[in-house]
């Protein structure tokens, strides 16, 4: 039974889809584009239309919010009236702020009868400590001259009642984390165990000689003590009794060694790192499953919150010391990538293997050797993708034992699961040693993701906090039991106590909800639009009484410090006004920092309650004990089964809450949506490699003939064979067989003159042309490959170097540019202050100022303008911008753009220069542009001051932390490895001891990193060819 469940999108325009029109379609019988031809008889595809899709689906997320899209559920009448009134009220603290910009950064008075949380005073004034006062609360609320508010919800008056509630059970941060520096000594036993697997090295190696003058600079004299160097010895031992139980591993061996196969320094490492003492039943079964043990595919789903990612930690760590090979791990985002590197290079500087990050644009293809080092690849989609390709390139992906795939359920993703789906079919077919797990909370259909990955599987329903699901309409709330008929049973009536205005504002009752658990305990409330998160967090804070404001009120205080630190001086004026309640809103409209900062106050307990949008659902662990659904609406679509599954997933804080819950509001209209939403199976978790009309299947066939995985016809249908998609054939290629959709895109990549035939006599086998090299190599999407080249091959024509411009417009992301429309005055300002030189080079490219001017002044324009070309270069605009003047915060002004917007732009943009410079490194025609885009990637990934960058690079270092780490003295990547963290944590502001060990465990890591790329160089430099003609 498919759990689809269907709505009917109000907005959603139709499109009349000609199937026969598509990529799968030669370029040539679609479009007769102009321009420059690409090599071997290349014809520009018409890229229009794939533009035109991503517009729909994207527009509305990135340009400045449209108005909230779901009609009944906004209650908040005065939305953008409040938002006015906020920014009006944010322009009279601006002018307030610059009165208090000489307040002194010493820590941490309040000024008695500070509007701003934000202006500190030096303790050695003699002001009275004051809490912050009802004039904070005023100054904000001045904006809301209505007196709607008269009577508080009970719940609220409850808490304000009771004082106790007020101290919030804050995290602890008890840091047990064992960071002592080694000793040479200790080194030696290393050395010791490493010759036991590898060849004797001749001579030292440049990283050992950096670790051992790195490790001397830091040892403190008692940091090892003999007994140290006997627990080395025993783990030596253990690990190498583990190592033969490994290849002696019979069907009926269960037990391995003393911790599932590992040495006890593991467990240990477990718990003092991430505070976990012991093993959940469910891990316990899971790791002893026989198909763990003997390494067979597994996929193993249990809840959100179940644990699920330590289980696949220890399978990494077992692959790495006890089999010796490498691994890799991927997840879906940037930031939880860096996460893992962080957490985990701990664990690689105890048990000596290396952790390296593949994420945005960092990571090398492909990988350093190591010289008998394992490695650990921690890689988002993309990356995976890269690093499998450079790997099978080399003949190197044996070497990889294991791979991990987190939230395995977004093979159904769209392209996003396409290369997933990509990745594993290639380690699949080429490397019959390499154990693939997969893990997540929300598969549907278990039994075709099983076939697909010849896997076995692990379910359990093991929650380690039990939740329980409400839903709430009108005034009452009902309990969530799918067993019963009617879904919902009744629990209770909700108890609030409204004026009839507030009735009116707050028709949700939403403030009621969440006043029954904050502050004393946390709250999350999704709403369908980033415009309502907004809204959301002032409305609340509008209603609730000035006591919040005196919880926790210093450790808000420095947060808001650190936020306007981080904005380099701006604040962003809703959160101004939130913070101090504790509440703050979260998502993508915000950069990365104020993200991080956000997400690091509320899981300390400084903040109570975060309204976020759907992303905040997706494997960010930030628990809540309450976690409120605003409607079952995402923007104008109606919630999928999976996505409210892992909304409501983040209520119940393991080892924090006993049981959490979540609230979904909703009307007499969805009624019955929702509980076929609530009951309904999960989602089918479908293949996308005919996504966008068969582009996944075009890229494959075009990387496995590339990479010689493949060449004929007959091997690529064996190769296709096994692929989700195969498994799924009936349900996904409705119109032709899997066969034929194969056939036809062999025929098209040649049209496209992408894959040609060997002209040698009686071979006859496919192979890819230059273009087709460069183009899976620089992983371009096949829908841009032929315009790329042509405007590279412009550029080389008549690139400009007296200003960046040009040469950043080359490397303005072409899937960027549906997402923004330019505001035409900006623009022509822009344009006027432009150098004649750049305004040249714009009207080479096609865009001339008379052209910009008439758009500015409203008049229409008959002339044929390419509006990607017009639509690029003003996104070039900005990026020139920000390289200039590094402030995303005044960019995102002069533009009118959001500044997560702007953030998204630059980093997709360090991303795809780094795709242009390996496209082009397969190109010789190309040549010139080596040099300027590896330069250019290096700016667009850390736009800073340059003597931040090396600070930068240690996973999840960001530009504010580099600034107080660069001030305190850290000022190169060997003092932040040198560095003792306990030192660290006190001479640099608002750092935890905690974080502090993660920094300078990463910035360890990277220096050896960098150092085995040295010695690999130096290896490859002196190594004796093998085809040297002797006598
Ligand atoms: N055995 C354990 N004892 C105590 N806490 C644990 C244990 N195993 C995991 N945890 C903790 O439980 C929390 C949730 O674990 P994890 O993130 O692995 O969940 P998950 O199953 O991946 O959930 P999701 O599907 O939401 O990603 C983490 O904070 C983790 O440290
Ligand atoms: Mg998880």
């Amino acid at each position: 039974m498919s759990a689809e469940i269907k709505v009917k999108r109000p907005s959603s325009r139709k499109r009349s889809r000609d199937r026969r029109i598509s990529n799968l379609t030669p370029a040539m019988k679609r479009t007769s584009a102009s321009g420059r031809q690409c090599p071997d008889n290349t014809r520009p595809i018409d890229i229009s239309r794939a533009l035109d899709q991503s517009m729909d689906a994207t527009f509305s997320e990135y340009c400045s919010d449209p108005e909230d899209l779901f009609g009944d559920y906004d209650s908040i009448v005065s939305d953008s009236s409040f938002l006015a009134k906020l920014d009006r009220v944010g322009q009279n603290m601006r002018q307030n702020d610059i009165e208090h910009t000489t307040s002194s950064r010493c820590p941490v008075i309040l000024l008695a009868g500070n509007p701003d949380f934000t202006s500190l005073k030096s303790s050695t004034d003699n002001c009275p400590k004051q809490s912050c006062d009802d004039s904070m609360t005023e100054s904000f609320l001045e904006g809301f001259t209505d007196d709607a508010f008269l009577d508080m919800p009970s719940s609220q008056l409850a808490f304000l009642q009771d004082p106790q509630t007020a101290d919030r059970n804050c995290c602890t941060d008890e840091d047990k984390t064992s960071m002592s520096m080694r000793h040479p000594e200790k080194s030696v036993s290393t050395e010791d165990r490493n010759e036991r697997h590898i060849a004797p090295k001749a001579r030292k190696s440049v990283s050992d000689h950096l670790k051992r003058a790195m490790m001397a600079n830091a040892a403190t004299p008692s940091s090892v003590s003999r007994t140290a160097v006997q627990k080395e010895a025993v783990v030596t031992e253990e690990i190498s009794v583990a190592m033969q139980a490994v290849e002696s591993v019979s069907m009926a061996t269960t037990d391995l060694g003393p911790f599932f196969g590992l040495p006890t320094k593991v467990k240990e490492l477990i718990c003092n790192l991430k505070g976990i003492k012991d093993l959940y039943e469910w891990q316990k079964t899971c790791l002893n499953l026989d198909s763990v043990q003997q390494r067979r595919n597994l996929i193993y789903s249990l809840p959100t919150s179940g644990g699920k990612t330590l289980v696949a930690e220890i399978l990494i760590l077992k692959e790495l010391l006890c089999r010796r090979k490498d691994a890799l791990f991927i997840l879906p985002y940037v930031s939880l990538v860096q996460e893992k590197v962080r957490a985990l290079a701990s664990f690689g500087l105890e048990l000596d293997f290396m952790v390296e990050e593949y994420a945005g644009s960092k990571g090398r293809f492909p990988p350093v050797k190591g010289r008998g080092k394992r490695s650990l690849y921690i890689a988002t989609i993309e990356k995976a993708h890269g690093l499998v390709n450079s790997l099978i390139e080399t003949n190197r992906l044996d070497n990889v034992g294991l791979v991990v795939v987190d939230e395995l359920h977004m093979l159904g993703d769209g392209s996003r699961g396409a290369i997933i789906e990509m990745t594993l079919a290639k380690v699949l077919y080429i490397s019959k040693s390499t154990q693939i797990i997969g893990m997540s909370a929300t598969l549907g259909n278990l039994q075709d993701i099983q076939k697909f990955l010849k896997a076995e599987s692990y379910t359990n329903d093991f929650r380690p906090v039990e939740l329980k699901e409400y839903v709430k309409l009108k005034d009452s709330i009902y309990e969530v039991d799918p067993k019963e008929e009617e879904c919902f049973r009744f629990s209770r009536v909700l108890n609030f106590k409204y004026s009839s205005a507030m009735q009116k504002i707050d028709q949700d009752h939403i403030v009621a909800l969440v006043t029954e658990v904050i502050p004393s305990q946390s709250c999350l409330v999704f709403c369908p639009t980033k415009k309502n998160c907004e809204n959301v967090a002032g409305m609340i804070c509008k209603y609730l009484k000035e006591d919040f404001i005196q919880h926790k009120q210093a450790e808000k205080a420095v947060l808001l410090g650190e936020l306007r630190s981080s904005g380099n001086g701006s604040l962003c004026p809703v959160l101004k006004k939130t913070v101090p309640y504790g509440l703050a809103y979260h998502h993508s409209g915000l950069t990365s920092e104020e993200r991080k900062l956000v997400e690091e106050a509320y899981s300390a307990g400084v903040l109570c309650l975060l309204t976020c949008t759907s992303t905040l659902a997706a494997g960010i662990n930030l628990p809540a004990r309450r976690v409120i659904l605003r409607s079952p609406y995402v923007a104008a679509d109606f919630l999928k089964r999976s996505q409210y599954k892992q909304m409501v997933g983040r209520a119940g804080r393991a080892g924090i809450d006993t049981h959490g819950e979540s609230i979904l509001i909703l009307q007499d209209k969805d009624k019955v949506l929702v509980k076929k939403l609530v009951s309904a199976p999960m989602e089918i978790c479908k293949s996308n490699l005919m996504h966008s009309d068969g582009k996944g299947v075009l890229s494959l066939i075009l990387s496995v003939i590339g990479l010689n995985i493949t060449n004929s016809l007959e091997q690529i249908r064996d190769f296709m064979s096994g692929t989700l998609l195969s498994v799924q054939e009936k349900q996904v290629c409705l119109e032709r067989s899997l066969w034929e959709v194969t056939q036809e895109c062999v025929e098209l990549l040649k049209e496209k003159g992408l894959v040609t035939v060997s002209t040698e006599p009686q071979d006859g086998s496919l192979q890819v042309t230059k273009l087709g090299r460069a183009t899976y190599k620089g992983s371009v999407d096949l829908t841009y490959c032929d315009l790329l080249y042509r405007d590279l091959s412009k550029g080389l024509e008549s690139l400009m170097l007296n200003s960046f411009l040009h040469l950043i417009y080359l490397v303005t992301p072409y899937d960027m540019v549906s997402q923004c429309k330019p505001d035409w005055m900006v623009y022509f300002r822009q344009f006027t202050m432009s150098s004649a030189a750049e305004q040249k080079m714009c009207a080479a490219v096609g865009v001339s100022e008379s052209f910009v001017a008439r758009k500015a002044a409203g008049q229409n324009v008959k002339k044929n303008v390419d509006q990607v070309v017009v639509s690029r270069l003003y996104l070039a605009l900005v990026l020139q911008s920000l390289l200039k003047e590094t402030d995303l915060w005044s960019v995102a002004d002069r533009f009118q753009l959001s500044r997560g917007f702007i953030q998204t732009l630059l980093s997709s943009s360090s991303v795809f220069c780094s795709c242009v410079l390996h496209f082009t490194e397969e190109l010789e025609e190309f040549w010139p542009f080596k040099a300027l885009l590896t330069e250019l990637t290096r700016r667009l990934t850390y736009c800073v001051q340059a003597e931040l960058i090396p600070l930068m690079e240690v996973a999840g270092v960001m530009e504010r932390r580099a600034k107080l780490l660069y001030n305190a003295g850290y000022k190169t990547l060997a003092h932040l490895a040198n560095a003792d963290p306990n030192v660290l944590a006190k001479t640099v502001e608002n750092l935890f001891k905690k974080q502090a060990n993660q920094i300078v465990a990463s910035a360890k890591m990277l220096l050896n990193e960098k150092a085995d790329a040295l010695q690999e160089e130096m290896d490859d430099l002196l190594m004796m060819p093998l085809d040297l003609l002797s006598l």
